[in-house]
């Protein structure tokens, strides 16, 4: 494995790779790695030749009063877990490097930043979707690994990924959880061992949702009052949202009608923590289909 940490160098081997003929897979995260960015790289190293993993606290996609300078960082211990995975190229680029003066240009996605994290963290996503845009820019991908616990996030830059005819394929790889449920997040590190325990409550809540759903519950409402009262049942957590909303588009919806494909989607505070989690849900007739990612 190499690490790079100029954009000159990580193009010019793309380019390099490329003209020789091998698929390059990237795999953009902000480090702290977990089972769940495992995950990501295994994916991209069974279906490409080269695998990159860019490793960038990106300032952008935080605001003022956020946690960038807590988010939690270990370079070496996510350097040797990125040789365990067989990663070829780990691209650490600094602030500097990435943005060079006040960027005039930003990407935003429209509709689909509006609801969900996007309300209560309003400049988030053009943060996210503009460093995505510039990490594909570099690396010129053929395909990118985006895990589904960031639901909206992938919805966003598959979204941009159309709308701006990028040739890249966005792959979603399922959400990956702890053993007892609770999602894997870099920001889990954060929580005191009796908030960790109460963070089980959002997987409850989707649990709860699911549940309901199977025993012929089609009320999105209803759905959204299950997941809210289990999460409110927790002293230590405060409810920023809970939304049941249409998987494609993610407007919301009234009524799971059959062959709709729904969001669960909550984001809440352990503590000062946020945390978020999801679950999808089909509907097929009498047939539901949860998907509450994998337990590890
Ligand atoms: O999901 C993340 O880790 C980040 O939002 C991403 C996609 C690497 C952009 O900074």
């Amino acid at each position: 494995m190499i690490t790079v940490n100029h954009i000159a160098q990580l193009r010019s081997f793309c380019d390099d790779a490329r003209r020789a003929g091998r698929r390059v897979g990237l795999v953009p995260t902000m480090g702290y790695f977990h089972e769940g960015h495992r995950s990501l790289m295994r994916a991209a190293r069974v279906e490409n030749d080269v695998v990159v993993v860019s490793i960038f606290v990106n300032p952008t996609q935080f605001s003022p009063s956020e946690d960038l300078d807590a988010y939690p960082r270990d370079l070496e211990r996510d350097d040797a877990i990125a040789r365990d995975e067989g990663v070829d190229v780990l691209f650490t680029p600094d602030t500097a490097e990435m943005y060079p003066r006040p960027p005039l240009t930003t990407v935003h996605v429209g509709d689909l930043t509006a609801e969900l994290c996007g309300a209560s963290r309003p400049y988030h996503f053009d943060g996210v979707a503009t460093v995505v845009t510039k990490l594909f820019a570099i690396t010129g991908p053929c395909r990118a690994y985006f895990g589904r616990k960031d639901y909206q996030q992938l919805a966003v830059v598959r979204r941009l990924v159309a709308d701006l005819d990028l040739p890249v394929d966005v792959v979603g790889c399922p959400l990956v959880r702890e053993p007892d449920g609770v999602a894997m997040s870099s920001r889990n590190a954060y929580l005191s061992a009796e908030e960790r325990a109460a963070a089980t409550a959002l997987v409850r809540a989707l649990d709860r949702a699911a549940e309901a759903v199977r025993a012929g519950e089609r009320d999105a409402a209803t759905l959204r009052g299950l997941v809210v009262a289990e999460v409110d049942g927790e002293p230590l957590a405060t409810l920023d949202y809970a939304e049941v909303v249409d998987a494609g588009d993610l407007s919301r919806i009234d009524h799971l009608e059959d062959s709709t494909d729904v969001l669960v989607a909550l984001a809440a505070r352990i503590g000062k923590t946020r945390l978020i989690d999801n679950a999808t849900i089909e509907v097929r007739g009498a047939q539901v289909r949860v998907d509450l990612g994998v337990r590890s």
